[in-house]
């Protein structure tokens, strides 16, 4: 039983689907209904060829407590009612942690896809994630050798952890022929070279003060050059409060389904993100990749790709040297992050056949 319910979950779980009907393993999704905007879920579904959720808990939004309590209540009522033999959860938000305690307490093994990352920041919600249902699960796949190392150290007995590479990037290989910038441009009106921007962590867009800051960033930003922003439902209000908007180079969007967001990011002179998932893409993609935060628990993207870590300050400049043709990081290199070659979702399928 795959629990998912927000929109990097969707992308995630897509290539281990996939890769077990073709193993013939009976499967069920259950969706938590943590995210449940179109443009935040059921257009993943549509896209990425996963099937209906056999069941939408219709969770929904509220605090930590709030959330949490209820996705544990609908979860419990779930498990008991389907006794599934496994339950496989995916990344790092509310709706993984709730699983994985749910289920370790019905003594239902439990699989963690992603498992292992750490930004080592307790003040982020994920990191709490994390940690927990690692120690919760049964089964361990990594997405890079770091995260093998970091199990280790929090003593999780290494028979359970396999170096499975990253499913998220399989999606990504998977539909690459899909990313059709024409076809994107049609549909949606594009300045010929941009910036593309997404900021959804509390950290960023929570606090006012911090909101109009990155603001006027951005709007140094968009001095030099167009900025196309997906607004992600959690920053949208602050973020139009504070102005964002009142630029005339600066292209707010609603959430993208995932084709055309890609598509836009691969089309894009540099991203500017806050987000987990864009990181491992942009590296993937080889698109200089600013990332609005002070850690990153995917290391790799910095050693192995073209991400870089910047304090707000920062982005006017490195933009400016962007555009005058420097290169970032690792971009330059011709080499990936070890098993990011799209068949992380095999490998995950067969290790859970095999039980
Ligand atoms: C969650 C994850 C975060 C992940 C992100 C991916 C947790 C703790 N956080 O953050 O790790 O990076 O998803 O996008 O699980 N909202 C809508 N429509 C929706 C969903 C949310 O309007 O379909 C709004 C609601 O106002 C809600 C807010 O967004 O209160 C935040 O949603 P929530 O799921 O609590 O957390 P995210 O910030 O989306
Ligand atoms: N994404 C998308 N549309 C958008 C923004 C992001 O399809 O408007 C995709 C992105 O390509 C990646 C995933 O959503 O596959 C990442 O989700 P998000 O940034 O919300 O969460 P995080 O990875 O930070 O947990």
């Amino acid at each position: 039983m795959h629990i998912v319910g927000a929109r990097p979950n969707f992308v995630k779980a897509a290539p281990v689907v996939a890769a077990l009907a073709k193993r013939d393993v009976r499967q069920s999704v259950v969706h938590t209904g943590q995210h449940y905007d179109d443009r935040m879920s059921a257009v993943f579904f549509r896209e990425l060829g996963l099937p209906r959720p056999d069941v939408d808990l219709g969770v929904g939004s509220g605090s930590h407590a709030e959330q949490t309590a209820a996705l544990m209540v609908g979860l419990e009522r779930e498990f008991i009612s389907r006794s599934p033999g496994l339950v496989v959860v995916y990344g790092d938000v509310n709706s993984t942690l709730a699983a994985g305690l749910v289920a370790a307490k019905l003594h239902i093994p439990v699989a963690h896809v992603e498992a292992g990352l750490r930004s080592f920041d307790w003040t982020m919600p994920e990191e709490v994630n994390r940690r927990v249902t690692d120690q919760l699960s049964d089964i361990l796949f990594a997405t890079s050798p770091e995260a093998v190392g970091h199990l280790a150290a929090e003593g999780v007995a290494v028979d359970r952890v396999h170096f499975v590479g990253n499913p998220m990037i399989d999606t990504l290989l998977g539909n690459i022929d899909r990313f059709d910038t024409d076809a994107l441009r049609s549909r949606v009106e594009l300045p010929e070279s941009y910036v593309a921007a997404t900021l959804h962590r509390p950290a960023n867009v929570d606090d006012p003060e911090v909101v109009a800051r990155l603001v006027a960033r951005l709007h140094e930003v968009a001095d030099q050059i167009d900025v196309v922003m997906p607004v992600h439902p959690r920053g949208r209000a602050a973020l139009t409060a504070a102005g964002l908007a009142e630029h005339p180079r600066m292209h707010l969007l609603e959430p993208l389904g995932y084709i055309d967001f890609v598509t836009l990011v691969r089309a894009s002179t540099a991203v500017v993100t806050d987000s987990g998932g864009v990181q491992e893409e942009t590296t993937i993609l080889r698109v200089p990749c600013l990332t609005l935060r002070p850690n990153t628990e995917r290391p790799v993207t910095i050693t192995h790709g073209s991400n870089r870590l910047v304090v707000d300050s920062e982005l006017p400049g490195l933009v400016s040297k962007l555009l005058a043709g420097e290169r970032l990081g690792a971009s330059a290199v011709a080499d990936v992050p070890p098993l990011w070659d799209g068949h992380a979702g095999e490998r995950i399928a067969t290790i859970l056949a095999d039980r």
